[in-house]
């Protein structure tokens, strides 16, 4: 059994995006079972609801659009004055996880909804990363930035969600050789289908995502935990995942893209009406 508690000791400050639901929720249920001493800051645009009052008492809400660079800068700021009144405590994990995604096809997007979706997966994470850099660095972190299967081969009908996840999957990879020198582990966490709100939000009313097909978000997040403690760089849970990630690794690109389009359009994304894309929860 994963000792989870010895690993995560070091930790005991956790600055979270989209702690309001799904994987994002999931990990500060987890990290605060875990690590009793832990305490939270949550940037999102909903409060996260229905943790224990033991957690929520542990919990900072800051509400933020991730979409919007103002309310960004101000979001970070918040953190960093959260993270300064903690200072006596030690490594600061930073979980960039907000996100959403779009179904159909890209002709058909509203343009500013595919902007938004760059805003809140790409800058937003560059954004609040880049801001709270200086203060990992002094107390010493970790980062887990939450991309996707989908970053590893082009994603016909969700062209551009697929492209986000590629950016920060290569990000991740990247940040993760440039900070090894100061013991900083980045890890590009990427998973599969998964039981959240996900699909429903981005319009998807079909069940791509039943128990065949998916993971719990605990599973997926006990896998980075599991990660984060052997300072992974990679972390893609569930067997069927990896099997995938590695067949796609070895094929030409554009063999991947002509599969992956064949497979996606046999769950009709490319029919998912895109007015419902973009617009996440708010
Ligand atoms: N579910 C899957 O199948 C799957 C697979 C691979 C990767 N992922 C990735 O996992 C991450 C978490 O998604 P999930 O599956 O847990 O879906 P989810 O339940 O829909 O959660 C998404 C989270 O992102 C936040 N978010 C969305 N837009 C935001 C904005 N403009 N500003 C601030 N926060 C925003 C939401 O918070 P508010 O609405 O409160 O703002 C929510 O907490 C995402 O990055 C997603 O791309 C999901």
């Amino acid at each position: 059994m994963f000792d989870y508690e010895n690993a995560l000791a070091p930790f005991t400050v956790t600055v979270v995006t989209g702690g309001s639901s799904g994987v994002g929720k999931t990990f500060i249920a987890l990290l605060a079972e875990a690590s009793p001493r832990m305490v939270f800051c949550n940037l999102s645009r909903r409060a996260p609801t229905g943790l224990p009052e033991t957690v929520e008492r542990r919990l900072a809400h800051v509400e933020c659009d991730l979409g919007k660079p103002d309310m960004r800068a101000e979001a970070a700021g918040e953190a960093i004055r959260f993270i300064r009144r903690a200072s006596n405590r030690t490594r600061i994990l930073l979980i960039n996880n907000s996100g959403f995604g779009s179904c159909g096809n890209f002709s058909d997007a509203e343009l500013a909804g595919q902007l938004d979706m760059l805003q809140v997966n790409v800058a937003g994470v560059l954004d609040l990363t880049s801001r709270l850099l200086p203060e990992l660095r002094e107390r010493g972190g970790a980062i887990i930035n939450v991309a996707s299967l989908a970053g590893f081969q082009p994603t016909p009908y969700m062209a551009t969600y697929g492209a986000t996840k590629a950016f920060l999957l290569n990000w991740s990879l990247a940040l993760h050789e440039e900070l090894r020198p100061h013991g900083i582990p980045v890890q590009a966490l990427c998973p599969g289908p998964t039981a959240t709100e996900f699909f429903r939000r981005v319009g998807y009313a079909e069940r791509v995502v039943d128990g065949r097909h998916s993971m719990t978000p605990e599973a997926v997040v006990r896998a980075s935990l599991r990660g984060l403690a052997r300072g992974r760089a990679i972390v893609v849970p569930g067997w069927r995942n990896r099997v995938l990630a590695t067949v796609t690794g070895m094929l030409p690109r554009v063999l991947c893209a002509r599969l992956a389009g064949r497979v996606l359009a046999r769950y009709r994304l490319s029919q998912v009406r895109p007015a419902a894309a973009g617009k996440g929860a708010a």
